[in-house]
């Protein structure tokens, strides 16, 4: 069997390596098209600094802060009209993974006819994009090394992503110093996403030398961390060993697949509205203990990994050592046993069922998930 991985080709990695992104932009064109949230990089003062360090290279911004919450079709369809109408040459997306994958579909679809909504349907990208650039400042989905943007459609309420090996950023900035002044409950929810990416690529059907290496030590330093940066935002170190985990954790899960999380936490988030984060923590453990049996040797592993003392158990017990770590670094941060305190009045087992059949991570998980599988895991859940 034939296996080929893609990364980006270019990350530049370390504090204040932000001020490198004037010089990188110009590189693709002089129109730059900065996407970010409403608030959060304004509050923080990253995006006038963003903004300046682009000026100071005699680059026109053109900004587009309109990401809120999980993206949707319609904001990609806002962004790429203004990209079009402003002949915008380099986007970037500046933030989390909402950002990024904004940034990523209007840089992506800019030369493409059609509706965004065809593609997301699955039509095929036929070419290439403009150039697209990724900032990182959470330490959570790796949406600046991956080829996919997340997107749900409103009128279907369906997430799914648009992919292509043509949607890779030609450079992606990794400053741990942007990450200081994420609040403690999106620290803890974006990192757990994270830690359940590496998980779940490590363990995946699809998992290969390369990969596994990339998210074995995105569990060790994702899993060491965690705790840490929740407890002590301001925690330099920290920030950065948990900023570089998420990154390898994205680079794993672009090119072995992901699992039974987040087939259903896709659904899940958008039925009661939660951070994927937040939903991805709650399900881990879980979904672990009905993988057990499949992913034996893959969870004695992590347990490794997690730091826990396995000298002398055998793989079931390592494996199962690895859950209770699992459990109590949720614990820490703070990421609740189950779904029970919040509303769930929207919830629809039938639709999150089918939809985590349909999809692409379950094909991946270490078990074959029938539908009463996924069922249990709800019931258990929720
Ligand atoms: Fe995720």
């Amino acid at each position: 069997m034939l296996t080929e991985y893609f990364l980006p080709p270019k990350i530049i990695m370390g504090n204040h390596s932000l001020d490198r992104v004037g010089d990188e932009a110009r590189k693709y064109g002089s129109r730059v098209m900065l996407v970010c949230g409403q608030r959060a990089m304004r509050e923080s003062g990253t995006l006038q600094k963003c903004q300046s360090l682009l000026e100071s290279k005699d680059l026109e911004v053109i900004l587009f802060d309109q990401v809120k919450g999980e993206p949707d079709l319609d904001l990609v369809r806002e962004g790429l009209t203004l990209a079009r109408e402003e002949k915008v040459e380099v986007v970037i997306g500046l933030g989390g993974g909402s950002a990024i994958d904004v940034a990523k579909a209007v840089a992506g679809l800019f030369y493409l006819e059609g509706e965004v909504e065809e593609y997301h349907d699955g039509r095929k990208i036929e070419g290439p994009g403009i150039a697209f650039m990724a900032i990182p400042t959470t330490a959570g989905t790796g949406a600046e090394v991956t080829n996919n943007s997340v997107l749900t459609n409103q009128k279907t309420s369906l997430k799914q992503s648009i992919r292509s090996p043509l949607w890779y950023a030609r450079c992606v900035i990794v400053d741990p110093t942007l990450t200081l002044s994420i609040p403690p409950a999106v620290t803890a929810a974006t990192g757990a996403d994270a830690l359940v990416q590496a998980i779940e690529a490590y363990s995946s059907s699809r998992a290969q030398p390369i990969t596994d290496a990339l998210a074995a030590r995105a569990i060790q330093l994702l899993g060491a961390n965690l705790a840490r940066v929740y407890k002590n935002g301001q925690n330099l170190k920290a920030r950065k060993d948990m900023l570089v985990g998420s990154v390898l954790a994205g680079m794993a899960l672009s090119n072995a697949g992901l699992g039974a999380i987040h087939a259903l936490a896709h659904p899940i988030g958008v039925q009661l509205d939660l951070p994927h984060g937040l939903v991805c923590g709650i399900l881990l453990p879980s979904v672990m203990e009905h993988n057990l049996e499949c992913a034996q040797e893959k969870y004695a592993q992590i347990a490794g990994l997690l730091g826990v003392d396995i000298v002398g158990s055998s793989p079931w017990e390592a494996a199962q050592l690895a859950i209770q770590k699992v459990k109590a670094v949720l614990k820490e941060v703070e990421i609740p046993e189950d779904f029970r305190g919040f509303d769930r009045r929207a919830l629809n087992y039938p639709e999150i069922i089918s939809y985590a059949l349909s999809s692409n991570s379950l094909k991946y998980n270490p078990r074959k998930m029938e539908a009463e599988d996924l069922k249990e895991i709800l019931d258990e859940v929720m």
